[in-house]
């Protein structure tokens, strides 16, 4: 539940920011499979500042997606102040600023994660970024890591700079910098965060399936978790936790059938975005999660990468969800026309 008017969560299932892939398409499936909050992938402050037509086209907002955020990074003060009031002239439900991203070429120029390595100017920055954006009136948050590495652990400190400047929550990536994106988070960071802060702290890394999310809710006391990679190509994620939460059990039974209608209406949606030809190659990075699960679709998927036409890539996927079924049909009747063996 999130409640935007005090800025409480509880239990709030949120998708991350993800480059090239939480684009409006893929914002829109998840929000309807149950995420509650959706965010823009991040968009590079300088970038927007200079007129980027490709970043601003990243940031817009539908309002069937709300709740949902734009994140910025940038490690100039200028630009950084200057993309709040670019991003708020698009209303989002929240700003969040970007203060995880581990890539080289972001966090060794003091952006993203290398905010980290100086809580005092993180804090800085953010006082001003949440001062900007109070103007239009909308809040901040900040999506960070636990630390640079095993040997800078700031979480805690960070977390009372922040909170002590007026952002409103806190995204927590329980890995360290060092640690990229592999590597097991450390959610136990999570309660000593809690205890540091009052804002809500919402959990991030780690989370692939429902059960996974089900665990974080009963050992951490986070106020919401965020899905990442869990969630690529996997939107109904959002709807068996929420079952796993409500009833104890996943009641949806998901055939191949109904997962390639989703593939193929997102597929649709993404092509509405970005034109056939680039719509349908760049929609590969979706299909490990869109197949997972299902006998023999390596092949498949091999076959899939190589098309770049919707109609091929419908007719594929039709194909194979009926040869799929005719061989569950015939694998039932073989096993009720077969002897009992006595
Ligand atoms: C393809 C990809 C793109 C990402 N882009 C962003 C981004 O734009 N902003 C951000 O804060 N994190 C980004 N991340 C990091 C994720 O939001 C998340 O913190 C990380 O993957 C850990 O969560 P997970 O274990 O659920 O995947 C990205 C991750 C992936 C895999």
């Amino acid at each position: 539940m999130i409640d935007l008017k005090t800025f409480r969560f509880h239990k709030a299932l949120l998708l991350a920011p993800m480059e090239d892939v939480t684009d409006i398409s893929y914002r829109l499936i998840c929000k309807e499979m149950g995420a509650e909050m959706v965010y823009t992938e991040f968009v590079n402050s300088d970038g927007l500042v200079r007129g980027s037509k490709r970043g601003m086209s990243k940031i817009l907002l539908s309002d069937e997606e709300r709740p949902a955020g734009i994140q910025l990074y940038g490690n100039n003060h200028e630009s950084m102040l200057a993309s709040t009031d670019i991003a708020c002239q698009l209303k989002p439900d929240v700003l969040d600023v970007n203060a995880g991203c581990w890539v080289k070429k972001v966090s060794t120029r003091g952006a993203g994660a290398g905010l980290l390595k100086d809580p005092c100017f993180m804090q800085k920055m953010v006082a001003g970024v949440v001062r900007q954006a109070a103007q239009h009136k909308v809040p901040v948050s900040v999506k960070t890591r636990i630390g640079w590495d095993a040997d800078f652990m700031p979480i805690v400190e960070v977390a009372q700079r922040l909170e002590s400047v007026g952002v409103k929550a806190i995204t927590v990536h329980c890995r360290t910098r060092a640690q990229g994106h592999s590597g097991e988070p450390d959610w136990t960071w999570i309660e000593k965060v809690k205890r540091a802060v009052s804002i809500p702290i919402i959990l991030n890394g780690g989370i692939l399936s429902a059960h996974d999310a089900l665990r974080a809710f009963d050992t951490t006391p986070a106020d919401g978790i965020m899905i990442a990679r869990g969630a690529i190509g996997r939107p109904w994620i959002f709807r068996e936790i929420t079952e796993l939460l409500n009833f104890g059990s996943i009641r949806i039974k998901l055939t191949f059938e109904k997962q390639v209608a989703i593939a193929l209406r997102h597929l649709q949606a993404h092509i509405a975005l970005k034109g056939e030809n680039f719509g349908v190659r760049s929609f590969r990075k979706y299909y490990s999660g869109y197949l997972k699960g299902f006998p023999n679709v390596a092949k498949l998927r091999l076959s899939l990468m190589s098309l770049s036409k919707y109609h091929e890539v419908e007719s594929m996927l039709e194909n194979f969800a009926s040869q799929l079924q005719q061989d569950v049909t015939a694998s039932l009747q073989d096993t009720q026309a077969a002897p009992l063996a006595l």
